[in-house]
């Protein structure tokens, strides 16, 4: 049944609006700290903390002072903590196996997060690009992205990351199949309560440009993603992608990039009613921390106002670079 909206002056919409009180009492949506997921950067070295040039206020750290930071986001109340290592170019190998040796950044970084804040939960990037020569996410033979053989060298990443501690990996590889491999290979191996968040819906978008130069793979890649990262035109194939994955085995689903994409995370969670996060991404964030820097914005209610927009969108959570100044002011 459609209700029925009063004619004015009976409904006066602005009755609704009139004190913060009332304001509250009506607002559909709100942000809190359990919807944050952080993103970090992880380098070698020790008590090594670096600015990332492109994205202010984020740092590379080494993994002691990753721990550090993984233990003060476990006290503001962030649930999830997601690792990006910045692998040194001598590491970078046509094989990529450094992706699943078990002393790689990642894996130490998730061993460290494990002793300093056991209550936060870990979440890892499964993708052969930070490892892989030519900066892509799969391996390339003669010029082409190999799904098969990338899919095989995920599994293997997937397996060191649980064997290391993980509880949540996310493939943000794109490759065909991958989400049916990985449950498969971590049910065997007994890691049954290991969870997969799957990149379900990744666009091939310039939104990315500052992690990789977070992660130091815009010097690496050659060409683009655009035979494994979906068409920003696309919005129906992003519903089979999903469909696709959680029958796979995937227990939640991203959506990436987050703003532009805001129709998308609204038909996901409409159609599956699945745990459904949005990835606010390197671009956006620099964006917002630009125009902030310039005084051209509110960067502290933009940051609040653009992450409720996730929510609004229907996202279940969001991982964001922002996580823990949002936990601080939504902590008071
Ligand atoms: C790579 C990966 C990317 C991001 C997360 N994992 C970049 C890419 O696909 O090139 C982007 C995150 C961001 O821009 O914040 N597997």
């Amino acid at each position: 049944m459609k209700p029925t909206i009063a004619p004015y002056p009976l409904a006066r919409f602005r009755r609704a609006r009139q004190s913060p009180a009332i304001r509250g009492l009506v607002r559909e949506n709100t942000l809190t700290t359990d919807d944050l997921i952080w993103p970090v950067f992880v380098r070698d070295g020790e008590g090594v903390e670096e600015p990332v040039s492109s994205m202010p206020g984020v740092m590379r750290r080494s993994v002691d002072l990753i721990a550090k930071a993984a233990a003060e986001a476990q006290a503001l109340g962030i649930p999830a903590i997601c690792l990006f290592p910045y692998t040194d170019p001598s590491l970078k190998t046509e094989d990529c196996a450094e992706a699943w040796s078990a002393d790689n950044l990642s894996n130490r970084a998730i061993r460290a997060i494990k002793a300093a804040a056991p209550d936060i939960a870990v979440m890892t990037d499964v993708a052969l690009d930070p490892y892989n020569i030519n900066g892509h996410d799969g391996y390339v033979v003669d010029g082409e992205i190999v799904n098969d053989q990338t899919v095989e060298a995920l599994v293997k990443m997937t397996l060191a990351q649980a064997d290391a501690g993980a509880d949540i990996i996310g493939p943000s590889d794109m490759m065909d199949g991958r989400i049916g491999a990985m449950r498969q290979a971590l049910e065997s191996a007994g890691h049954q309560n290991v969870m997969i968040l799957s990149y379900a819906a990744k666009y091939a978008s310039a939104f990315y440009g500052p992690f990789r130069d977070a992660v130091g793979a815009s010097g690496a890649l050659t060409g683009d993603k655009k035979t494994y990262q979906m068409d920003p035109g696309n919005s129906d194939e992003a519903l089979r992608l999903v469909e696709r994955d959680l029958t796979e085995g995937a227990d939640m689903v991203m959506i990436k990039p987050g703003m532009p994409y805001l129709d998308i995370c609204r038909r996901v969670k409409d159609t599956f009613g699945a745990p459904t996060y949005a990835y606010q991404v390197s671009g956006e964030y620099a964006m917002i921390q630009a125009a902030a820097q310039n005084g051209w914005i509110d960067g502290e209610k933009v940051m609040l106002e653009s992450l409720l927009g996730f929510k609004r969108a229907g996202c279940d959570g969001i991982l964001t670079y922002f996580a823990p100044q949002v936990a601080r002011i939504l902590q008071g």
